[in-house]
């Protein structure tokens, strides 16, 4: 495995000289490809995964070497990412999985989001001053929905994975049992949140030594209570998680910490099947997530307004591109803040806010001189959360399959809150609503009526994995981590793609920007230069360099025959796995 994946890290420098060692000489001549780019992605022909950590990564591209589709692939990481990449890797949080099933030509979009426990209430997290309690929404037991995940990875494993559910849950049972050695990585991500971690006693066992210290880089993790817990879902299949020994554990923990989930939430939490949503760019299809997402909607809107200028001409991230770029992102979050919400509570007006005759009344409001402040900026007439933590990957099969999803405990490492006996932390999800509707939340985002709290609702995500399609097949599929931050992400990396032909590095790899109405702020990362940065003060956006990077896509483009994958090089730790 190793003198393959070195192979394939090496194929995207030496293409033609591997690929003629190893098969006889074609009748038609090579193509040469030209990559004119300092970022080059890595290439695979038959299946590739591109995760946010090489051990789960690994796992899914063993599943597809041993006959497995692209959803047992992505089944098999996504169970496994819950062991090797705790921060984000969950059993106890959930998310949303795109897929392209090749057989029937046909995408559909699996919701697992966490649901609000039945007895959470409007003003679940506002104390008595009418102010939000953070401490009561970011890291307490009420912070937590039902989670999803288990349901999720499960229905997508029996509608359309070829594998026993057994067989693709058994790598990540192994890695639990047996344990790994401690990456860079996993050790900087566990130190990051120590201090917080600490304050749970279960948590501080499952990832502190007893002296509170992280494990070494190079040690041995085990996570016995996690392998059990599997275990006991390989076995019994969702009723291993949502009723039986497991969910006990979860109930007495909730218990004892105050917690709203009931036995009657868990064993009624259903993962659902969603009709994508549909939009185009130029010649490009875009396919992303619905709502109980904000991502897809505010993807499509921001391109049906940028689709009117002609982008190449103004020059990658100009500060003419620039400029007009961070208008539409003001004008989407805008409506985000009022109309997006869980559409089995809120009526989502999806057609009109993707609408194109809406965006050109919306591109009408842009000036190109002049930025216009966000208290101008209403909704138009038919949020953010921090950059919390999420993590994304995608999945290419030797079929034509393409799997592209993100899932999450929304903050790094969730509530921080492990269930004793299962080795699972607790999301924190319930902070995705809006802890006090029409106010600024702590991260000065404003939040709307539609994501109040209400039992049984599913917050509002920004999560968004997303697939573009060209000529009717899947070109590009990617997604990121970030909170509001994953919108904007997404739509920079298929952009660049799509309108200033990069490959698919060099797409992911460029700096990026984020605007997202509230705080009137436009990030942007290092490497936009100072001149451009002086242009956009000049026009009147309030420049903010980030000492941190913009989400982290994990990213697929199928193209001329191969697939070409590439991880952002924003975080360590990121693999793609090929064969
Ligand atoms: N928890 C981050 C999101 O769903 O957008």
């Amino acid at each position: 495995m190793k003198l393959t994946r070195y192979l394939i890290v090496a194929l995207g420098f030496c293409l033609v000289p591997v690929a003629m060692a190893q098969a006889p000489a074609p009748a038609a001549q090579t193509p040469i490809i030209d990559f004119g780019s300092r970022f080059l992605p890595t290439v695979a022909r038959q299946g590739m995964v591109v995760g946010p950590e090489e051990l789960a990564a690994e796992v899914g591209l063993d599943v597809l070497r041993a006959g497995g589709n692209a959803v047992d692939a992505a089944v098999a990481t996504g169970f496994a990412l819950a062991v090797s990449y705790p921060r984000a890797g969950n059993l106890g949080g959930g998310g949303f999985m795109l897929l392209h099933l090749a057989d029937e030509d046909r995408q559909t979009l699996i919701d697992y989001r966490e649901t609000a426990p039945a007895a959470a209430t409007r003003d679940l997290f506002l104390n008595e001053n009418g102010a939000v309690d953070q401490q009561r929404a970011y890291f307490s037991h009420k912070s937590a929905g039902v989670p999803g995940t288990v349901a999720g990875l499960i229905l997508a494993q029996q509608r359309y994975g070829t594998l026993p559910l057994a067989d693709v849950m058994a790598p990540a049972i192994a890695l639990a049992r047996d344990g790994f050695a401690v990456s860079f990585a996993l050790n900087q991500e566990i130190a990051a949140r120590a201090e917080r971690l600490a304050m749970n006693p279960e948590a501080r066992r499952l990832f502190l030594d007893a002296q509170g210290r992280v494990p070494e880089i190079g040690s041995r993790w085990q996570q016995p209570d996690l392998a059990w817990t599997l275990t006991q879902i390989a076995e019994h299949g969702q009723k291993g998680f949502y009723e039986g020994e497991v969910a006990r554990r979860i109930l007495a923990e909730m218990q004892a910490g105050e917690g709203l989930i009931s036995a009657a939430d868990l064993a009624g939490y259903r993962a659902v099947e969603r009709e994508p949503v549909r939009g185009t760019y130029q010649q490009y299809e875009i396919i992303s997530t619905p709502p109980p997402s904000s991502g897809g909607i505010h993807i499509i809107q921001i391109l049906n307004i940028l689709e009117g200028y002609d982008l190449q001409a103004m020059g990658h991230n100009s500060a003419a591109y620039i400029h007009h770029l961070t208008e539409a992102m003001k004008l989407a979050y805008a409506d985000r803040s009022r109309y997006l919400a869980d559409p089995d509570f809120e009526p989502v007006p999806v057609a009109e806010l993707t609408d194109k005759a809406y965006a050109e009344r919306q591109r009408a409001l842009i000036k190109p001189g002049r930025a216009t402040p966000s208290e101008e900026i209403a909704p138009g007439k038919v949020l953010v959360d921090a950059s919390h933590d999420t993590t994304h990957y995608t999945v290419a099969d030797r079929f034509g399959n393409v799997v592209s999803n993100t899932y999450t405990l929304n903050f790094s490492f969730g509530s921080h809150i492990a269930v004793p006996g299962t080795g699972m932390l607790l999301n924190n999800e319930m902070a995705d609503f809006a802890a006090n509707p029409g106010q600024p939340n702590p991260f000065g985002l404003v939040e709307g009526e539609a994501n109040r709290i209400e039992g049984g609702k599913r917050p509002l995500s920004s999560m968004s994995p997303t697939m573009v399609f060209r000529d009717g097949k899947p070109w590009l599929a990617t997604g990121s981590p970030g909170g509001s931050l994953i919108i904007t992400s997404v739509l920079q990396t298929a952009l660049n793609a799509m309108a200033f032909d990069m490959n698919i590095a060099t797409a992911s790899a460029e700096p990026r920007v984020h605007h997202q109405w509230q705080p009137d702020k436009l990030v942007v990362e290092q490497g936009i230069s100072p001149d451009t940065l002086a242009l956009l003060r000049a026009l009147g956006h309030n420049v903010d360099v980030a000492g941190r990077t913009l989400g982290r896509t994990q990213s697929i483009m199928l193209d001329r025959g191969y697939l070409w994958g590439a991880t952002d090089t924003r975080r360590p730790g990121g693999h793609v796995a090929g064969y």
